[in-house]
């Protein structure tokens, strides 16, 4: 078994290539093996409605050395059509001797269904290989796949007394270059980055990025703003006479988040990345909305009480209410660092 596991976690970094490009599918890679345990064929899963990792992967070798080899995949191979053929079936047909998996697909259509018919012909399956990594690997397939709702990301910079801006809202920057750039690729990682009125009037971010979500109840940012000029657009607003929007703009009627993420759901986006102040953060964390935070840290501090905090709003005596999170990692961003955390079940 231990031998895999350097295999297995060479295919958690291959599948990674495939981040902010295969959604709403999950991040999947494969390495092939012939029957000696040499590398003979790396794929994965680049981009939704492309060629899965087993597929990518077989497809590449043309003179039969697999036959009697073994292939490694995180995800247990697909046994259904979907937009490509069954990866169970050509695992068979390509004469593969074993298969090691980290983990069973979620899909209900799949779910065992493809390691079965790998036994079903004769092929040992081993798995369960670095499980607990494959899961987090696939965080956000696994919550849309088995709760049907949107994962959420939340993205803050603070010092190091948690404040996310002055009393007066000036915060660029709290956090350097390095931690800058980072915040700029984990954006494109997820559908869609959410932001306020708030913010986008205190700091008029343009957010590269395909899709963006404004919470803007009454409607206060003014379209003609930088944030407005590129990208696909939902402005969450309360007010029910509205005005026709530009065509990248769309309108969404907006209650309360819970049912504005189940909206944007329903719309196809799996997952979002929150870059917003304490008070949202704040009312996202009170609701359990929050599935993972990015927490960048830099070496400062205001230490001035009405200065604007990371997360706001709550009101508590007893320090058993707050909310856990575990630490996922910590990364050094000279002279900052990022701490990455997913939520703890919180009552
Ligand atoms: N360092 C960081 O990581 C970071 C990131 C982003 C922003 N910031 C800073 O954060 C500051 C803004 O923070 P903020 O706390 O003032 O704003 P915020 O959390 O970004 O947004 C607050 C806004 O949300 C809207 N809202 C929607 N539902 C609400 C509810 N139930 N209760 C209250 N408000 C609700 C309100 O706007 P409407 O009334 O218009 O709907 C309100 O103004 C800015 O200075 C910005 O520079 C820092």
């Amino acid at each position: 078994m231990k031998s895999y596991e350097k295999y297995m976690q060479k295919c958690f970094e291959i599948a990674k290539q495939g981040l902010g490009n295969v959604s709403p599918n999950p991040l999947v890679a494969c390495i092939v093996l012939d029957k000696n345990d040499n590398i003979i064929s790396t794929g994965y899963h680049y981009k939704y409605g492309e060629n899965h990792a087993e597929r990518d992967a077989l497809l590449k070798l043309k003179n039969g050395e697999e036959v009697g080899g073994t292939l490694i995949v995180n995800l247990e191979p697909c046994s259904h059509y979907g937009k490509t053929p069954p990866c169970a079936d050509l695992i068979i047909e390509r004469g593969l001797k074993k298969v090691v998996i980290a983990m069973q697909d979620v899909n209900p259509i799949v779910a065992g269904n493809g390691i079965k018919k790998l036994k079903d012909n004769g092929i040992e399956v081993i798995e369960n290989v670095l499980k607990e990594q494959a899961e987090e690997l696939n965080e956000v397939f696994i919550k849309n796949m088995t709760k049907k709702e949107i994962f959420v990301a939340l993205k803050t910079a603070t010092t190091l007394d948690g404040k996310i801006a002055t009393k007066t809202g000036a915060s660029k920057w709290i956090t350097s270059e390095n931690a800058r750039k980072k915040g700029h690729e984990l954006r494109k990682i997820y559908d869609a980055v959410l932001t306020t009125s708030a913010t986008v009037l205190a700091d008029n971010p343009k957010f590269e990025c395909k899709t963006k979500i404004l919470i803007d109840r009454y409607l206060k940012c003014d379209f003609s703003l930088d944030y407005f000029k590129t990208g696909k657009i939902y402005v969450a607003t309360t007010i029910k006479d509205l005005p026709t929007p530009p065509n990248n703009i769309e309108f969404i009627e907006y209650s309360n988040l819970k049912t504005l993420f189940k909206q944007l759901f329903e719309k196809g986006i799996m997952s979002v990345f929150v870059e917003a102040g304490g008070t949202i953060n704040g009312l996202l964390l009170e609701e359990n909305l929050v599935d993972k935070i990015y927490q960048f840290i830099a070496p400062k501090i205001i230490g001035d009480n009405s200065a604007k905090s990371a997360f706001d709003g709550r009101n508590i005596t007893d320090i058993n209410k707050s909310k856990n999170f575990k630490i996922q990692s910590v990364e050094n961003l000279e002279p900052d660092i990022l701490i990455t955390l997913k939520a703890v079940q919180n009552d």
